[in-house]
């Protein structure tokens, strides 16, 4: 059964201003960014090759690839280098509850986070499931459950 569900990924203050931390949730990886005092939820993972998009400059309502620069839209995840094709990363419902951040998880979101182009590529592995936060900007290893906070 599937549930669209809230669940609480982070605290009000766990990211600075002009940043993005990557969160583990559900079965996927989300990139969560604060800009101009609203906090946005993206996939992590970029749709070029992988790379984890929290890792990458926040700038103008919009978050710069550490890999390769191409810039995605907070709002919607579209790819502002060329807007017309239409390539996004998916974005996710947020929400403030109290001092939490919660961020809406479908339960299926693997196919979303698949690359466009893997020719060649080598996912980032700075920021997974499989790979512990230690040697990453992840900020936890264990999703917290709903009402904790996440922790470093
Ligand atoms: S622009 Fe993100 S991996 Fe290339």
């Amino acid at each position: 059964m599937a549930t669209d569900d809230f669940q609480t990924i982070a605290r009000v203050g766990d990211i600075p201003e002009g940043q993005g931390r990557c969160f583990p949730a559900g079965d996927t990886m989300i990139g969560l960014f604060h800009d101009q005092g609203q906090y946005f939820a993206l996939s992590d993972f970029c749709p070029h090759m992988g790379a984890s998009l929290s890792d990458g400059h926040v700038e103008d309502g919009a978050v710069l690839c550490p890999w390769h620069a191409w810039r995605f839209r907070l709002s919607d995840g579209l790819w502002l280098d060329n807007s017309r094709s239409g390539i996004r990363t998916p974005t996710f419902d947020v929400r403030i509850e109290g001092d939490a951040i919660q961020v809406r998880i479908p339960t299926t979101t693997a196919s979303a986070e698949e690359p466009a182009e893997t020719e060649g590529s080598t996912p980032n592995p700075s920021c997974s499931p499989d790979h512990p936060p230690s040697d990453s900007g992840c900020l936890s290893e264990n999703p917290p459950s709903d009402g904790e906070t996440a922790s470093s």
